[in-house]
């Protein structure tokens, strides 16, 4: 099933066509709404909110709504839902969908965190592909979004169903497979397996989108190529390094690829710290008992980010130290700017 990529076509989910086939993989604590913006102007096609019980969202629960939360302008975007009963899944796919900012209902049936798999959810999808195929039905039923599913190429060794998941998720109606392919038992570690892609590709009629190990527009032209999917889904190469998105869509346009200059960095950390502190202080104040120090939290939870950013713009390990410490929002972009925007950094870079 191996196919020439000469020319890359737009990709069709249902309804939604992007014109690249590049998506951001749903990252819970990472993939925070300015992110997702900073990617997608970057040339991905498609994000995910982080994922979202659909328990809390027919409660109403207001931290579940929180992860909901969007910006304008930041489409095309799928509300990423969990849960294990199927009309518990509809109804909350038709909230979302009446929100009328999404432009897809994605069904996890891979994530292998204890809390979910306890509860039936995510990965314990795969060992039961009947209730997968009814709750993909349900949902379909219940909204006129397309309706996907992300899940894995198996559980273990000795339990990789992928195929027939593939089977039920399709007969359930659904308009696109995502497909980490790794089994659950890996959970991120070592390589994808291309093989499981190709198979599950020839298998079943819908779209399928790689994932797994993608960090350059090699490896994801290399993933193309070689098992035929119709995209590919980029994970953590993604944190600290939005620009992989421009990357891999000029070597998909035959396009020159520019890399971002001090500048750019220092542009694209700022506007994503002020933005987290700016959505984190909003849900601060939705709380009973608010943090008693928001600034402190939105820090913290940046610093995932900051660590990745500052090592792919070249800032030195000596100088990214006292960066890492800082609590307060301002004075450490003060010392971004400083770090970065040295007259001789780019220059530095370069050697
Ligand atoms: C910190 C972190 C959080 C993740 N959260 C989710 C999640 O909520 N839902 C999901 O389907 N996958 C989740 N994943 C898996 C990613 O979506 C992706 O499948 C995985 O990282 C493999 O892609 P990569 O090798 O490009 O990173 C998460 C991965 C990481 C590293």
């Amino acid at each position: 099933m191996r196919r020439p990529l000469s020319v890359v076509e737009p990709l069709r989910i249902g309804s939604l066509e992007l014109s690249l086939p590049l998506v951001l993989a749903p990252m819970a604590g990472y993939t925070d709404s300015t992110f997702r913006t900073i990617c997608l102007e970057r040339g991905c096609g498609l994000v995910f909110t982080e994922l979202v019980s659909s328990e809390g969202i027919v409660r109403d629960n207001t931290r579940t709504l929180n992860y909901l939360s969007t910006q304008p302008g930041e489409r095309p975007i799928a509300a990423h839902i969990y849960g294990s009963d199927p009309e518990v899944m509809a109804r909350a796919a038709r909230r979302v969908e009446m929100l009328g900012r999404f432009d897809l209902i994605d069904i996890n049936a891979g994530c292998p965190v204890p809390k979910i798999v306890r509860k039936g959810s995510g990965v314990a999808l795969m060992r039961d592909p009947y209730r997968l195929r009814e709750i993909v039905h349900a949902v379909v039923s219940a909204v006129s979004l397309p309706v996907t599913v992300k899940t894995r190429s198996g559980i273990s060794p000795d339990n990789a169903n992928i195929s027939q998941v593939a089977r039920a998720i399709e007969e359930g109606g659904a308009s696109a497979i995502f497909l980490h392919a790794r089994l659950a038992s890996s959970v991120h570690s070592g390589p994808a397996d291309l093989d499981v892609l190709c198979r599950v590709k020839a298998e079943v009629s819908i779209p399928v989108i790689g994932n797994g190990g993608i960090t350059n527009a090699q490896n994801a032209l290399f993933m193309l190529k070689e098992t035929g999917v119709d995209g590919i889904m980029v994970g953590r190469a993604a944190i600290g390094n939005p620009w992989v998105f421009a990357e891999i869509a000029a070597e998909l346009t035959h396009n020159k690829y520019h890399p971002p200059g001090a500048r750019d960095w220092v542009n694209a950390m700022t506007r994503h710290l002020r933005g987290l502190y700016t959505a984190m202080s909003h849900e601060n104040n939705q709380r009973k008992r608010p943090r008693p120090y928001p600034e402190r939290a939105a820090c913290n939870r940046f610093r995932g980010h900051l660590t990745k950013y500052l090592r792919h713009a070249g800032c030195p390990a000596r100088a990214r130290r006292a960066l890492l410490e800082q609590e307060e929002v301002e004075p450490l972009l003060r010392l971004v700017r400083k770090a970065l925007q040295s007259p001789h950094f780019d220059e530095h870079r370069k050697q």
